[in-house]
């Protein structure tokens, strides 16, 4: 899918420091980082979901709080990300921080401070990892969905009643009167999802991130959930960011998937196409993990099976990342010397579908 780039992901690099010991200070060791996210470039087009998908900690989360700026700035170590706001917003940064505002219509995301934030801020939002700890047991659901619109002081009461009933019923908590007064713990679990993702869609955002929207829910409700996020995607034409461990998944609700592998993408592509023809060796691997996706794939890929611990993400490994868990292979076709000196870009093999592995390097004429 192409189209208008409402997220524009520049080689971005957020790294957090290691806590030092005494020790370490006193020795004058380096400051050593975890590299969470470690040179990542994508983009969203408007009415698209792109999914990101890979194991736990390599930095799914990391890359969506970067996008609603959760991050403090002195942890972005590189590159940058540019969005796309709605014309009035733009024309309103324009004015009051000029600075801020990138080529064609974008604004830079960590150059943004203050009422120009604040502007930018209300057309990205993000559904957060754990609906239970995501809401206010002390508020009623009224307040929690009224609060952004105070914030960013959106209508009078009567207004906003009118906009936080029509958000439930959006996402089918109807009737709204029943469940405004209730608190959260009034709710199941799925109802409460709901309301994180009603809280997150209240301000008519652009921009979507939805951190793992569904994986705390049951399968019955999950469908309901994600049906309710494919409509409101394919309506009110938003980029969304969707974060999943689990391609299956991933192939229902997204546009594209990127895998991610120790803060970087090792693979980009349609999702049907990463799903049928994966081709790098950790995206190999994560599909055979699938119970019987594509019997015929399966046959293909069946020896593929990753081992070993996850490499650390303070002290990366020379050369490729995937490598010190690529050799771990049964019978592995895949290593070269290359991997061991020089880490691999993403290279498109097909249109479209990238993958940073030197399998794929284009061989010169
Ligand atoms: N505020 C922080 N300070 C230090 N390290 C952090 C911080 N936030 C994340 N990390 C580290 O960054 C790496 C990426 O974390 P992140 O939460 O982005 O992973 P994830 O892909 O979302 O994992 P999961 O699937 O388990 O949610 C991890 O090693 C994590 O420990
Ligand atoms: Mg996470």
């Amino acid at each position: 899918m192409k189209g208008e780039a409402l997220i524009r992901v520049e080689d971005l690099k957020v790294w957090f420091p290691v806590r030092r010991s005494i020790v370490d200070l006193l020795a004058r060791r380096p400051q050593l980082y975890v590299h969470a996210v470690d040179g990542v470039t994508f983009e969203i087009y408007r009415g698209e979901t792109l999914c990101l998908v890979g194991e736990s900690g390599c930095g799914k989360t990391t890359t969506a709080r970067a996008i609603v700026r959760l991050i403090d700035k002195e942890n972005i170590a590189g590159g940058r990300i540019l969005l796309k706001p709605s014309e009035d917003v733009l024309e309103e940064v324009k004015k009051i921080q000029p600075d801020a505002v990138a080529e064609e219509g974008y604004v830079d995301m960590y150059k943004l401070k203050g009422k120009a934030l604040l502007g930018v801020r209300r057309e990205t939002q993000m559904i957060f990892q754990d609906p239970f700890a995501s809401l206010n047991p002390r508020f009623r659901i009224l307040d929690i969905l009224e609060e952004p619109l105070i914030v960013h002081k959106i209508g009078d009461k009567e207004e906003r009643l009118e906009i936080v009933s029509k958000v439930l019923e959006t996402v089918k908590l109807t009737p709204p009167e029943e469940f405004l007064p209730r608190f959260p713990h009034q709710l199941s679990g799925g109802q409460r999802q709901r309301v994180a993702i009603a809280r997150a869609l209240v301000l008519n955002p652009k921009i979507l991130a939805a951190d793992e929207p569904v994986s705390m829910l049951d399968v019955s409700i999950r469908a309901e959930v994600l049906e309710v996020l494919n409509e409101l995607r394919d309506k009110m034409k938003m980029a969304i960011l969707f974060i999943t461990h689990d391609l299956a998944l991933a192939r229902y609700v997204c546009d594209r998937i990127a895998v991610m592998y120790l803060g970087k993408i090792v693979e980009l592509g349609g999702a049907d196409d990463i799903i049928q023809n994966p081709l790098h060796p950790y995206t190999q691997a994560l599909i055979n993990a699938i119970p019987e996706p594509e019997p015929e794939n399966r046959k293909k890929i069946r020896k593929l099976r990753i081992k070993g611990e996850v490499t650390s993400a303070v002290n990366l490994p020379k050369g490729c990342r995937f490598r010190p868990r690529c050799v771990a292979y049964d019978e592995n076709p895949h290593i070269q010397p290359r991997c061991e000196a020089e880490e691999p870009g993403l290279i498109e093999e097909r249109p479209g579908h990238y993958a940073a592995c030197w399998l794929y390097e284009k061989r010169s004429p």
